[in-house]
């Protein structure tokens, strides 16, 4: 018999789960939530927590997890139909006699689950006879493992119009069709004929384990990638992830659920030993999903792509759950390095080194800050008041107030930081690049001044960008420094980033590793580096000795790097200076004048030439 969800929904709206739970267990308030000793494995010290407002318990100790029946059915053994029950009569709601079109709905689903079953089987099949021979190489090429072969179910569909028609010739050409496999030519006149043909077939299965869908993977090159089953009575796309059967429960055990664009990225995580990782299925996350991945984590992990496609996903999914935020839940994000999925990193730099992006996920507010500051210049007053307006919007669609609340304080704390700033914040170094422009030093010596125009002059970037590339291994020793450098350009900003998050995964960058982030920066990119001018240093020059070489480049890295900083000092101390006027202060304003001044003299000293 089946119930249906409005009415197990209402129940469990009705059933306060403390009260529920305090009957066999002592509870102690803890906030919004209880506390207690877990009734599901031993322990002395409280890591169980029921929310009533959710109406479901958690154990942080031993990934205990439910609501209302799933605690009687567990806790107390009581069998699905019996819990219902006795939560019916506390809340005074009688239990419906089972609707005869939800049964029948329920009947279909059953006789397709059977038919989706039996594909799989025969794809499984398929997969380890003569005709999979190409399909098993082509597993194997990639190093997919015969136990992740078999517990993802690969498949194969063979070349052929017929064969899982005929195969499956048991069951009712309709159900074959309802259940996608097999396709009805328009028009009529021709045979049906079978979906998927020649390709490697990947089962998509429900939170029960149960196969719904499939994806098609061609083998090898070729158009479409991917064919996946359309929608059927079994499978909404919109609500399904792949793997969530497997990543649920192994996000209770790791506390933190990864989410990847592709089938292939769950597998290699999987292989890696990150079980818990699911994908949507080649769409922009649903709400419907979102709400799926709450029920398991608080802040599900969201890993795109460093392009721009990528990077517009993640905004699009930052936005689609900013209604939704609450106290716990929300997402982080991770960024790849550029041109890899996760699969592909796994590949060439192993775990450790995915391990280290999902450490440090960006927080939402992050990254809605990072958008929007860098969004528009902010030169104009009217431009400051559309980064205002914009991030008041942000804030606004949030449902939860508390939430609310903290994003508007925080956006705002962050809008007036950088549209006010104070002379000693005014070159924090997470400001957002080119976002504002150096402020020009006064009494600059010729040739530094070419520096600050707008940032790092151009001909300055070009040089260090030039240093950096013959001296890679420059860039982990002396991060702290290149990431405070306000380059000129997104493309030179860009690659310097790239190194940077290279180096950090990698330590010591290599002429490979190089190699691999100067293809990925774009061939024009590259010419414009080498074919325009830059200044004369040993480093951007072939001939010199490379050690004076990578120490010149050093020295002029760290040389650049401190220099906002001491401009901003020597502001300060100037206006203290016209305040209070007395000898401190004056001494204080000639000693950073001095170290500017000797700042710029080692500068003009280590340049062979000029500007040309
Ligand atoms: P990707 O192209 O990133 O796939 O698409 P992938 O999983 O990394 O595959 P490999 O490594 O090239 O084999 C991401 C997801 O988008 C959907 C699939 O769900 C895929 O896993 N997709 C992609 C399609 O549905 N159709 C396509 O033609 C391509
Ligand atoms: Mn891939």
């Amino acid at each position: 018999m089946s119930l249906s969800p409005d009415f197990l929904d209402e129940l469990r709206a009705r059933t306060t789960l403390s009260g529920l739970i305090g009957r066999s267990v002592k509870l102690t308030r803890a906030g919004r939530e209880w506390k207690a000793c877990c009734p599901f494995h031993k322990e002395k010290t409280p890591s169980f927590t029921i929310n009533d407002e959710k109406g479901f318990y958690h154990c942080f100790g031993c990934g205990a997890h439910g609501d209302a029946i799933r605690f009687l059915t567990e806790a107390r053994g009581l069998p699905f139909m019996d819990a219902v029950k006795e939560l019916a009569d506390k809340a005074g709601l009688d239990v419906p006699a089972p609707d005869p079109r939800s049964q029948q709905r329920a009947d279909r689903a059953s006789g397709l689950h059977d038919l989706m079953e039996a594909a799989s089987r025969w794809f499984q099949e398929q997969l380890s006879g003569i005709d999979g021979s190409e399909a098993r190489n082509y597993l194997e090429r990639r190093g997919i493992t015969d136990a992740a072969r078999r517990r993802f179910s690969f498949g194969f569909a063979p070349d052929s119009r017929t064969k899982l028609k005929t195969a499956l010739r048991h069951f009712e050409l309709e159900k074959l069709v309802e259940g996608g496999l097999v396709i009805v030519p328009e028009g009529g006149g021709r045979d049906p004929y079978d979906r998927f043909r020649g390709r490697l077939m990947i089962p998509i299965r429900d939170q029960r384990g149960r196969v719904i869908a499939f994806g098609g993977r061609i083998i090898g090159e070729g158009e479409p990638k991917y064919l996946n089953s359309p929608e059927t009575p079994l499978f909404d796309k919109g609500r399904t992830l792949f793997n969530i059967d497997l990543a649920g429960p192994a996000s209770r055990d790791a506390r933190r659920l990864v989410v990847v664009e592709g089938y292939m990225d769950v597998i290699a995580l999987h292989q890696a030993g990150i079980g818990e990782a699911v994908a949507p299925l080649g769409t922009a996350l649903t709400e419907g999903q979102l709400e799926r991945l709450w029920r398991l984590v608080p802040s599900p992990i969201l890993c795109f792509d460093g392009d721009a496609a990528g990077q517009k996903a993640a905004l699009r999914a930052a936005l689609r759950a900013l209604p939704h935020v609450g106290p716990d839940r929300s997402l982080g994000f991770v960024t790849m390095p550029p041109g890899q999925d996760p699969d592909d990193l796994l590949r060439s730099s192993g775990r450790a080194a995915l391990d280290a992006l999902l450490e440090t996920p960006e927080p939402l507010v992050d990254r809605l800050w990072h958008h929007e500051s860098s969004a528009e210049p902010l030169s104009t007053p009217e431009q400051r008041a559309g980064l205002r307006r914009r991030l008041l919007d942000h804030a606004s669609a949030i449902a939860d107030p508390d939430v609310r609340e903290q994003y508007r304080d925080e956006l705002l704390r962050r809008f007036s930081d950088l549209t006010r700033p104070k002379p000693q914040t005014q070159w924090n170094r997470n400001a957002p690049r080119g976002g504002r422009p150096f402020p020009p030093p006064r009494q600059a010596s010729a040739s530094a001044k070419a520096v600050w125009s707008g940032g790092l002059g151009s001909h300055w970037t070009r040089a260090v960008l030039q240093g950096l590339i013959r001296f890679p291994g420059v860039v982990s020793a002396h991060s702290e420094a290149i990431a405070a450098l306000p380059l000129a350009g997104r493309a030179a900003t860009r690659l310097r980033d790239a190194m940077l998050s290279a180096a950090m995964l990698h330590g010591e960058l290599d002429q490979e590793q190089l190699n691999t982030i100067l293809a990925g920066a774009g061939a024009s990119a590259l010419e414009e580096l080498r074919l325009k001018q830059s200044l004369a240093f040993s480093f951007t020059r072939r001939d010199a000795d490379p050690e004076r070489a990578s120490r010149d480049l050093v020295l002029v890295i760290e040389t650049l790097a401190a220099r906002p900083g001491l401009d901003a000092a020597l502001e300060a101390a100037t206006i203290r200076l016209k305040e209070e006027g007395d000898e401190a202060a004056f001494q204080e304003q000639q000693r950073l004048r001095a170290a500017r001044d000797d700042a710029d003299r080692q500068l003009a000293a280590l340049m062979e030439g000029d500007v040309g």
